[in-house]
């Protein structure tokens, strides 16, 4: 298990209730612009506390939402999460292994995932998976971090990577673009949103140096609020440098 509790709870301090990555509701906004949702049936690789998946219903009109993702504690959180705010309705969630999505072909209009596809090794089978259970003609819409040519042997991109408990599987954008085309996909595109995470991550620096250290201490210890600051900081200095790309991913089903 990655995500443990204190961790998922410093998360959702810099990042929102509910939330295990940044940008909020601006930014599930922002992946979802020129998109309609209403009426769709969606699914959510990644669904972590459930967060973006209540968004998907209250604010972008989805009609079901399921959120799968691969730790069962993260699974009964946002269980509890869309329960109390009255929308299980609407968005159930579903334990699964890593590997094959268990779903029949063409089972969704929408394939979305936010900030969770970096965990995924093979992207190759991961985005044939995803094309196959989208309905003809449905949209596959992601946030993913990528990173720049030659960041593997980046001391940069090493230190911030070893500052928290988390294994990624970066890959260019030029790698992801390609791979989603070989899937079969349509319409791919790969936009750069570093820009946008750099002021918002330096922001978050800027307040863990600040007095939010000392109340996400209290909420869950020092050591934990030190190795956030610790964190951020790696996380911007790899942005900075050019080597992390967090992007947009959109592609289509073709008809
Ligand atoms: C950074 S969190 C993002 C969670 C949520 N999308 C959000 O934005 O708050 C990444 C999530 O991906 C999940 N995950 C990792 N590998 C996965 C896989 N193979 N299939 C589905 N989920 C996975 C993790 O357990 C974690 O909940």
């Amino acid at each position: 298990m990655q995500y443990s509790e204190a961790f998922t709870k410093a998360l959702q301090f810099m990042w929102g209730d509910g939330f295990l990555s940044p940008g909020g509701p601006e930014e599930v906004e922002d992946m979802l612009r020129g998109h309609d949702l209403s009426g769709c049936r969606v699914l959510d690789i990644g669904a972590g506390l459930g967060g973006v998946d209540a968004l998907l219903v209250s604010r972008h009109g989805a009609a079901a939402v399921l959120g799968i993702d691969v730790e069962a504690p993260l699974i009964e959180a946002a269980r509890s999460l869309i329960a109390e705010r009255g929308l299980s309705d609407r968005v159930a969630f579903q334990l699964v292994e890593p590997g094959p999505l268990p779903f029949p072909d063409a089972s969704f209009d929408v394939v979305f995932s936010k900030d969770a596809m970096v965990h995924i090794p093979d992207k190759a089978a991961l985005y044939r998976e995803v094309l196959r259970v989208l309905k003809p003609g449905g949209a596959f819409i992601a946030a993913d971090w990528l990173w720049a040519e030659g960041a593997a042997t980046s001391p940069v991109v090493q230190a911030w990577v070893s500052k928290g408990p988390l294994t990624f599987a970066f890959t260019t954008p030029a790698e992801a673009a390609a791979a989603m085309r070989d899937a079969g996909f349509a319409a791919v595109l790969v936009a750069d949103r570093r820009h946008l995470l750099q002021a918002s991550n330096r922001r978050e620096v800027e307040a863990l140096e600040g007095p939010a250290r000392q109340r996400l201490a209290d909420i869950v210890g020092e050591e934990m609020a030190l190795a956030r600051l610790a964190s951020a900081r790696g996380r911007q200095n790899a942005l900075d440098a050019g080597e992390l790309i967090p992007s947009h991913l959109r592609a289509m089903r073709p008809v």
